[in-house]
């Protein structure tokens, strides 16, 4: 079943794409949606605390759809010990891949010593990397920063890479700019540090061996072209989010496969809506992902103008959506 899964990526010269993890974003119900629409990319979990995975509702935390295949686990934490076991739980639920997350510079996440503050401990990262790697047999992956603060410092960079390498981390996301730890919120700290693509690139060339994906300002198949030309793979975050149509014309771009139209994928999320909502989930929680999907188009506004009006309705069903659609196409044939 792996083999096959990970197969899957391998047409486009072994190159990769995937959508970045993001808390409160790539949920299931989102990478449901991701799916359908790039049918190759690798899809990321947000970011769950190892101590949540071994301790909480495993169903809500872990769940997901098997069309979602290959999807990867992203972990925070900094205890070997719970990171093995909240990688073998992982596992066990089906996740290809274990991605630790040394990325995310939040207060919250400092204060636990955990995220991006781990760049300063290369070999704490190793010691937590080796404990999940003798855990699980799928890879476990690091999403990474170049650094922390000012420093710049590309010798440092690729001594964090190796150190981590050598404890059994065969792929790298490097979301390409530093992390300020003091000072900015977080989606400050996704703007103003500059990208460096540049260290990533020469650490692909330096390490050949290694997977590298890189992250950060992505947000058009040219671009995408430009990183696979250098390294392993791209991963989008906020413009696959709020874009969600790029997603699918990347993928058509790079695998083949028929271009759809945007009412037909839309129109092919329905049986996986209706099952939800005869389990009793609400609408308001899976179209929440949708709303981009007319970006940039003459009736983009109307379409998430309808869905956000009625979704929450405790009796919004799908008639809803077929609404948003008609607004969203019938400006677009007026225009
Ligand atoms: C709403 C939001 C939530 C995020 N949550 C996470 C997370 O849980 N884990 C993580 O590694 N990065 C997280 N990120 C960062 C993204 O994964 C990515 O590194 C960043 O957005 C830069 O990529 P982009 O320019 O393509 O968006 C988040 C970003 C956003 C916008």
């Amino acid at each position: 079943m792996h083999m096959i899964l990970l197969d899957k990526q391998l047409n486009y010269n072994g190159k990769m794409i995937a959508v970045a993890p993001m808390m409160d974003w790539t949920d299931r119900h989102c990478r449901f949606f991701h799916r359908l629409l790039a049918p190759h990319a690798r899809l990321y979990t947000e970011m769950v605390h190892a101590n949540a995975v071994v301790l909480g509702d495993r169903e809500r935390l872990l769940g997901f759809d098997p069309v979602e295949h290959p999807v990867a686990l992203q972990l925070g934490g900094s205890e070997p010990a719970l990171l093995a076991r909240a990688a073998r739980i992982g596992a066990e639920w089906g996740y290809d891949e274990i991605n630790l997350n040394c990325g995310c510079p939040s207060d919250r996440v400092q204060a636990g010593r955990f995220g991006a503050c781990l760049m300063k401990e290369p070999a704490l990262v190793a010691d937590c990397v080796a404990a999940m790697a003798a855990a699980v047999r799928v890879p476990v992956t690091v999403k990474c920063r170049l650094g922390v603060d000012e420093e710049h410092d590309y010798d440092r960079f690729r001594t964090f890479v190796d150190t981590v390498a050598a404890a059994g981390c065969g792929s790298f996301v490097v979301h390409a700019r530093n992390a300020w730890l003091q000072g900015l919120s977080p989606k400050e700290n996704r703007e103003v540090p500059p990208l460096r693509y540049e260290w990533a690139w020469r650490l692909k060339s330096e390490r050949p061996d290694l997977q590298v994906l890189v992250n950060g300002g992505i947000a058009s198949l040219e671009q995408v072209q430009a990183q696979l030309a250098r390294v392993d793979g791209a991963m989008l975050g906020r413009a696959a989010y709020h874009d969600p149509y790029l997603l699918h014309r990347l993928d058509v771009a790079l695998y083949g496969g028929e271009l759809r139209e945007r009412a037909q994928l839309l129109q092919a999320l329905r049986p996986y809506a209706e099952a939800r909502m005869a389990e009793g989930g609400a609408l308001k929680h899976i179209v929440r992902h949708v709303l981009g999907l007319f970006h940039g188009q003459p009736g983009g506004r109307a379409f998430r103008q309808v869905l956000s009006e009625g979704a929450h309705r405790p009796d919004a069903g799908w008639a809803l959506v077929e609404r948003a659609l008609q607004a969203a196409t019938g400006q677009r044939r007026a225009a």
